[in-house]
C-alpha cells in the first residue's frame, strides 16, 4: 500500500547526460526469488531488484516458511525444496500483479490453504486468466465478484494440462509453468503472442528441463530445483525513463552500464533508434541466459511511428513513457492493440491522456490506444501518478521538456520498481 502521496516538483532541463547504474530488474528479480525459494540448497542473488514489489514477494516467502537475508542488494535464499510451510497469515501482495499471479502457481501446487490480497489497485486487477488454468490443474480457488482479489487457493496435487492462453501475459505463462512443476505429467502453454520469456530462462538456471519451440513451451512435472548464485540484470524497463529522457535532447550523452537485454523485451532500443536516438552496444555477455550489455545513447533528432502487434506485447511497460514524450516528437505516435494497459497497476491509457491534456497536449484516447499528434508544446501542470509507478516516472520526463514546473502527486509511487529513480534522474539532468 502506498501510504504518503507525495508530490514531486520537476523543473525543465536543458540537457541529460552521465552514466546511470540500474537496479536489478523486477521481472527477474520476482522470478529467482520464486525458483529459489522451491529450489534445493542456498542461492545467492546480486543486484537484486529495489522496488516495494520485489520486497512483496520477499514478504510472501517469509510467511511460507522461507528463510532469507537481504544485505544491500544482495539477497541470500534458502530453498525449502518443493514444499513450503503452510502460512498463519494472509500474503500481502501490495501493489504486485506479478506476486499475485506467479506465486499462485506455486501455491496451487502446496497441499494447504492460502489466502492472497493486495492494495487498492491490485484489487481492480483481473485474476481470472490465472484461476482458470489453474482449475483445470486441480487447485481449487475462490476469488471476489468478477474474478478479483483476495485469492483463496486450496492447492494440492495438479496435472498437467494442455492450455492456448486467451491473453498474451508472460505472468500467466509463468504461473502454469510453476504449478507444471508440480504436476503429473507435461504441461504445455501456448501464448497468443510471444511474452518475455524470464521464467523459461529462470527456470533452466535452476537446473530445470523446459523445452521451447515458437509460442510454446513445456514443462515436465516433479523436476527438482538447485539453487544458483546470480547477478540480475539492470531493470530495461527502468532504463527506458533516461533513454526516453535522453531522446529529447539533442546534445544528450547516457552511458547504462548494466542493461538487460533480453530479447523478448529489447524491441524499445530498436525502437528508439529508428526514432532518431543513437544507440550503440559497447559490451554484451550472458548470465544465465539473460543478455546484459553497457549501452550509450545519443540524442539527435525524435521521429514519431506506431506500435502496435506484436510489439505491444514486447513494449508493454515502456509504452506510457513513450507515450509520454509522444508530443516532443516530429510526426506524432499511435499506439494500437494496447487494451490490457487499461488494467495495469492504473488505466494507463487514460492517466497518459488525462497528465498530457494537463500538460496542454492534444491526444485523441482510443479503447485499444492513443494517438498523439508530434510536434507539441507543453506546458508544466499539476498532474497525478494516479498511484502508479509508471506513470509517475514516465511524466517526470515529459515534465524534462515543458514550460515551466510540473507537480507530480503521488510521486512516491516510483518506489514500486525504482526507489533510486528521482535521484538518478537529477544527477544525469543539466538545468
Ligand atoms: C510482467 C509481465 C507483464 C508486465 C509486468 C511484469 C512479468 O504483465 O506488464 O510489469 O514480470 O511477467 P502481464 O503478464 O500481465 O502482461
Amino acid at each position: 500500500m502506498i501510504s504518503e502521496r507525495a508530490t514531486r516538483v520537476i523543473s525543465p532541463a536543458t540537457n541529460v547526460s552521465g552514466t546511470v547504474r540500474l537496479p536489478g530488474d523486477k521481472s527477474i528479480s520476482h522470478r529467482y526469488a520464486m525458483l529459489g525459494a522451491i529450489a534445493e540448497g542456498t542461492s545467492a542473488l546480486e543486484n537484486f531488484s529495489t522496488g516495494a514489489d520485489c520486497g512483496s514477494t520477499l514478504r510472501c516467502l517469509r510467511a511460507l516458511g522461507v528463510n532469507w537475508t537481504r544485505e544491500n542488494n544482495r539477497v541470500v535464499i534458502h530453498g525449502r525444496g518443493s514444499k513450503f510451510q503452510e502460512p498463519t497469515q494472509i500474503l500481502d501482495c501490495g501493489n504486485s500483479g506479478s506476486t499475485i499471479r506467479m506465486l499462485s502457481g506455486i501455491l496451487a501446487g502446496q497441499e494447504f490453504l492460502s489466502e492472497l490480497t493486495g492494495d487498492a489497485s491490485l484489487s481492480r486487477r483481473p485474476m481470472a486468466r490465472v484461476i482458470k488454468p489453474l482449475e483445470m490443474m486441480g487447485a481449487k480457488i475462490a476469488a471476489s465478484d468478477g474474478g478479483r482479489p483476495p485469492l483463496r487457493i486450496t492447492g494440492g496435487r495438479l496435472r498437467a494440462i494442455d492450455y492456448i492462453m486467451p491473453v498474451a501475459s508472460a505472468q500467466v505463462k509463468s504461473a502454469i509453468l510453476f504449478a507444471g512443476l508440480f504436476a503429473d505429467g507435461e504441461t504445455r502453454v501456448e501464448e497468443p503472442i510471444r511474452t518475455r520469456d524470464h521464467s523459461e530462462l529462470a527456470l533452466r538456471a535452476f537446473g530445470a528441463e523446459i523445452k521451447q519451440a515458437r509460442n510454446e513451451v513445456r514443462v515436465a512435472g516433479g523436476q527438482k530445483l538447485h539453487a544458483v548464485e546470480a547477478t540480475v540484470p539492470g531493470d530495461l524497463s527502468g532504463a527506458a525513463f533516461f533513454l526516453c529522457a535522453a531522446a529529447l535532447f539533442p546534445g544528450s550523452q547516457l552511458t547504462i552500464s548494466n542493461l538487460g537485454m533480453n530479447p523478448t523485451r529489447s524491441f524499445l532500443l530498436d525502437l528508439l533508434a529508428g526514432m532518431g536516438l543513437r544507440i550503440s552496444v559497447t559490451q554484451i555477455e550472458e548470465i544465465h541466459g539473460e543478455l546484459v550489455g553497457v549501452v550509450q545513447a545519443a540524442g539527435g533528432e525524435l521521429r514519431g511511428g506506431t506500435i502496435q502487434t506484436p510489439q505491444t506485447a514486447m513494449l508493454i511497460d515502456e509504452i506510457p513513457v513513450l507515450a509520454a514524450i509522444a508530443p516532443y516528437t516530429t510526426n506524432g505516435v499511435e499506439i494500437r492493440d494496447a487494451r490490457e494497459l487499461r488494467v495495469k497497476e492504473s488505466d494507463r491509457i487514460a492517466a497518459v491522456a488525462t497528465n498530457l491534456r494537463a500538460m496542454g497536449a492534444e491526444v485523441e484516447e482510443r479503447e485499444d490506444g492513443l494517438q498523439i499528434p508530434g510536434g507539441q508544446k507543453l506546458h508544466g501542470a499539476e498532474i497525478d501518478s494516479f498511484d502508479d509507478h509508471r506513470i509517475a516516472m514516465a511524466f517526470a520526463v515529459t515534465a524534462l521538456r515543458a514550460d515551466g514546473p510540473t507537480s507530480i502527486r503521488g510521486a512516491d509511487a516510483a518506489v514500486i520498481s525504482y526507489p533510486e529513480f528521482f535521484a538518478t534522474l537529477d544527477s544525469v539532468t543539466t538545468r
